[in-house]
């Protein structure tokens, strides 16, 4: 993947089935009905706020429902790819290798225990990324070009991914720089604690810049608040605030502080799997159906 021509999807239908110039594009449509996949970017600069924990959780609750889900580990630390137990051994394709344009995207895709739930494991190798294709003209769209080669292949082959969730490192750099431009939308884990709103607006400032250079129709899915525990006053106050200060953006459902969420990745499993009826799993399955009501309004406006 050396290109640096990008390839929206029109393109790609005409090259995935170029017999069919002549039919109209409605129809072609109907026999792709999910050629690209809702593509969210979890994101915050700061670490510790539940990222990870809702990249993993929130993918299984939508495979749950029945949902054909990619996970894409972008942070150099792997934690998405150990709590979906995908070991060292299975990485040896890994996202770095998609950004430096050494593999495709599907080859570094693997199963997990859940079904319809993928993932494309990261190592420490990304640390270097930056670096490496720093120079390199198409640098942000890496991660785009990647996931718009996977929808391509898809309309040839495989069943399609219904959504692409990909987990941001604890920085505002260029890896989540790829992942906000191959991005339909921004998912922000806010963690119900006394800094929450801090850097909110920072990274509310890159969301627009790269909305206005980089992809356009790139949009704040919403902000849910982790973590959140109803006997702190604190707590209930931080909800307050961010319910205030971001109006509608924040989902009813909370993720309530509780230690199956945090014990479940050493045993290499989601939540869901590891205790099915905790509350936090139980608020992973409420926060998924949102996720899908809110995506439904968003693609009809
Ligand atoms: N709802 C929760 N209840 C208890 N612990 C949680 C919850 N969500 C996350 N954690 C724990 O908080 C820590 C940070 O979460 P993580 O998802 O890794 O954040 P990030 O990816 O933003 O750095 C982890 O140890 C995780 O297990
Ligand atoms: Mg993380």
């Amino acid at each position: 993947m050396t290109s640096d021509t990008f390839v929206d999807e029109d393109d790609a239908a005409a090259v995935a089935d170029p017999a069919d110039d002549a039919e109209s594009a409605p129809r072609r449509e109907a026999r792709r009905p999910h050629a690209r996949p809702r593509v969210l970017a979890l994101a915050n600069q700061k670490g510790g706020v539940g990222k990870t924990t809702t990249a993993i959780n929130l993918g299984t609750a939508l495979a749950a429902i029945g949902e054909k889900v990619l996970v894409i580990d972008l942070d150099p630390q792997g934690n998405a790819s150990t709590g979906l137990g995908i070991e060292r051994k299975q990485r040896r394709v890994s996202t770095y290798h998609v950004l430096t344009g050494e593999a495709e995207l599907r080859s570094a895709i693997r199963e997990t225990a859940v079904p319809r739930l993928h993932l494309a494991p990261s190592t420490l190798d990304l640390l270097g990324v930056e670096l490496e294709i720093a120079s390199a003209r198409n640098r942000a769209h890496r991660l785009k070009l990647a996931v718009d080669g996977l929808a391509l292949g898809d309309a040839l082959r495989a069943e399609p991914f219904t959504y692409v969730l990909i987990d941001c490192p604890p920085s505002l750099n260029l890896l989540t720089i790829n992942a906000l431009a191959a991005s339909d939308s921004v998912l922000v884990p806010l963690q119900c604690e006394f800094f929450a709103l801090e850097g909110l607006s920072q990274l509310l400032k890159t969301v627009e810049q790269v909305r206005d250079n980089l992809n356009p129709r790139l949009t704040i899915q919403g902000v849910v608040l982790t973590m959140f525990d109803p006997r702190n006053n604190l707590s209930n106050q931080v909800v307050a605030d961010v319910r205030s200060f971001m109006g509608g953006k924040v989902y009813e459902t909370m993720i309530p502080r509780n230690v199956r969420v945090s014990e479940a990745p050493s045993y290499g499993k989601p939540v869901l799997l590891y205790d099915l009826k905790c509350s936090g799993s139980q608020a992973y399955l409420r926060l998924a159906s949102e996720i899908i009501q809110r995506e439904r309004t968003l693609v009809a406006a």
